[in-house]
């Protein structure tokens, strides 16, 4: 019997706990399942009357009367009070069980990871940051550069004029310039930024797109260093399988200047539509720098040399990624972003 009376005093304090939480229909009828169903904690303790002398049944029976007699109530109050709209209808009984909802996560854009992977290479070597503006002026985007006004180099750069003086910058060289008036070397930089080019735009070139300078002087900086640097990169940037390749090219601000080639990353060399069947594919120029660009910014050509080379990272993405329209990196169809 003392086992009965003490399941009471239990139900009890439960019952109460629970009958404040009647907010809605399908915790009432949880409530009304779990105390006075079929199967419930009050028909099973009257169950268990039976066991009991007469006298115990009289004391346990009225207690379990009285309890539930207390449960009816709270039960059909709470059901008086949902179905007259005083409380919340069960529609919005929240089940903390569900998995959350997933939000699509921003990403960063094709060419922003490119050029932080091709930062983080060069970083490894020593090479700082720099950055320069992308209005600039003839000077620096010229001039300096040993590309004088009759030069025919400059029909290389379709330039935007904005006026006379102002033009936005062809490409990252100018930081070099801007470097050098400002610092003594030795030094070590990598400048990323944003190019313009007055060009018909197609598959291939658009308005603008991106490029990474890097340039170093010291003494007794030699074509060697220069190989091994960007050669180390390649293997760095698209594994040690990928040959690279030195070809002579031209550019007014080095001497000697060169191309390099990488072998193809689509079909390895054998010649493809990536490569266009040559099985090799351009990332970038370079060279040694100018002894008139020293002589521009008053370093002296005898005591310093330097190596200068820019990578194109919107060609560089297209390939890596095999996306065929350079437009496409510039149109921020969520469609086609979030694929990377
Ligand atoms: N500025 C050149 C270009 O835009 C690339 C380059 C950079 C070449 C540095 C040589 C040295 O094509």
């Amino acid at each position: 019997m003392d086992d009965l009376l003490s399941r009471l005093d239990q139900l009890q304090k439960e019952a109460e706990a629970d009958s404040a939480r009647l907010s809605d229909a399908a915790l009432s009828e949880q409530f009304r399942i779990k105390y006075l169903g079929r199967k419930g904690a009050i028909p099973e303790i009257l169950e268990r009357l039976k066991e009991l002398s007469p006298e115990q049944k009289r004391e346990v029976g009225k207690r379990a009367n009285q309890l539930k007699a207390k449960l009816e109530q709270a039960y059909q109050q709470a059901s008086q009070r949902l179905s007259s709209g005083q409380v919340k209808a069960s529609g919005d009984f929240f089940d903390y069980t569900l998995p959350g909802r997933p939000y699509p996560l921003a990403k960063l854009h094709p060419l922003t990871v490119v050029t932080n992977q091709i930062v983080e290479i060069f970083y490894r070597l020593g090479f700082e940051l720099a950055t320069g503006p992308e209005i600039e002026t003839d000077y620096y985007n010229f001039e300096a550069l040993n590309i004088p006004a009759w030069h025919p180099a400059r029909d290389m750069q379709d330039t935007f004029y904005l006026d006379n003086n102002y033009l936005l910058r062809t490409h990252t060289s100018p930081v070099q310039i801007r470097t050098f008036e400002s610092k003594k070397p030795p030094l070590k930089i990598l400048a990323p930024g944003r190019v313009y080019r007055h060009e018909a735009i197609n598959v291939r070139s658009y308005s603008t797109f991106y490029q990474v300078e890097g340039f170093y002087v010291d003494r007794n900086v030699s074509l060697a260093d220069l190989k091994g640097t960007l050669f180390g990169f390649v293997k760095a940037f698209y594994g040690e399988k990928t040959k690279a390749r030195f070809r002579p090219s031209y550019f007014p601000f080095t001497e000697p200047s060169a191309e390099v080639d990488i072998s193809c990353i689509l079909c390895g060399g054998k010649g493809c539509s990536l490569c266009k069947q040559s099985g090799w594919l351009e990332i970038l120029g370079c060279g040694m720098i100018h002894p008139n660009v020293f002589r521009n910014v008053g370093y002296d050509p005898e005591k310093w040399s330097g190596y200068a080379f820019g990578l194109g990272v919107d060609r560089i993405a297209l390939q890596k990624l095999r996306i065929p329209d350079i437009r496409l990196l510039y149109e921020n169809d969520v469609k086609l972003l979030s694929q990377f």
